[in-house]
């Protein structure tokens, strides 16, 4: 589905990735994992083209999309809640729901994928005429994902998901996330709080100073003193 192949990145004369590869196959589960400053959002942002990598690349259902524009890459089917969640503060959130359904038209009708973001984040049918400014960061994070999600993507890009969110609500947030990959969906996670990684994860990548120090299942990651040091204290 989605694969970074060995991609080197530079911010003006900083070299921020170096030599990241990474995969997210069919209905699966993945997270990036690493500390502040790892180099999660600059992976992330390079897969949806907001960065272009010096060398390597990415392949999206088997696609070149490195080098391709922003709106380009979703309306292949890739959603995008970018870790400041960037929804339009002057929209309600059922108009901020409803524009991604514009994003890529076909597929599945728009009602269907509003109702669809509404039932996985319940919360924000009762806010649906509430704008941007009037909603918590948390209520802001929800929204992002239920926009994300109303593209009706093939692939959900999620920067720091959990991020803001009070703790009781991370299960449901957590299940929802779930109920898309049984969808035949498939969801990329970057995560700075290892506790928040999904335990139907199945495969984690950790990321330390722009290279991936690892890759593998949850549990080998914990077993390793080296990387578990890494990931304990990405909190
Ligand atoms: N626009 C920029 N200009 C210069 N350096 C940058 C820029 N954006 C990111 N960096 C640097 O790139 C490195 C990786 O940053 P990145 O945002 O990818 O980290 P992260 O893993 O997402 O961290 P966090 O958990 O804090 O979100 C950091 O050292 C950061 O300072
Ligand atoms: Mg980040």
């Amino acid at each position: 589905m989605l694969t970074v192949d060995a991609v080197d990145v530079f911010i003006q004369a900083s070299h921020i990735l170096r030599s990241v590869s990474l995969g997210v196959g069919p209905r699966e589960v993945v997270c990036l994992v690493g500390r502040n400053g790892a180099g999660k959002t600059t992976t992330l942002r390079t897969i949806m083209g907001y960065l272009r990598p010096r060398a390597g690349g990415v392949e999206f259902r088997g696609h070149p999309i490195h080098g391709r524009r922003t709106h380009e890459i979703a309306r292949l089917g890739v959603g995008w809640a970018p870790e400041d969640c960037g929804i339009f503060g002057d929209l309600t959130v059922a108009e901020n729901i409803e524009i991604a359904t514009r994003t890529r038209p076909g597929g599945r009708p728009a009602t269907e994928r509003i109702e669809l973001a509404f039932r996985v984040f319940p919360m924000l049918r009762r806010y649906a005429g509430r704008k941007g400014p009037e909603l918590s960061g948390g209520e802001r994070k929800m929204l992002s994902i239920a926009r994300a999600l109303a593209l009706d993507p093939e692939l959900l890009v999620l920067d720091e998901p959990f991020e803001g969110l009070a703790p009781a609500i991370i299960p449901a947030v957590s299940e929802g996330l779930a109920a898309i990959t049984e969808l035949g969906r498939s969801i990329l996670i970057a995560e700075s709080n290892i506790h928040h990684v999904p335990e139907y994860t199945h495969r984690l990548y950790v990321i330390e100073r722009g290279a991936i120090v690892f890759a593998g299942a949850q549990e080998d990651a914990w077993r390793d003193p080296g990387l578990a040091r890494i990931i304990g204290s990405a909190t």
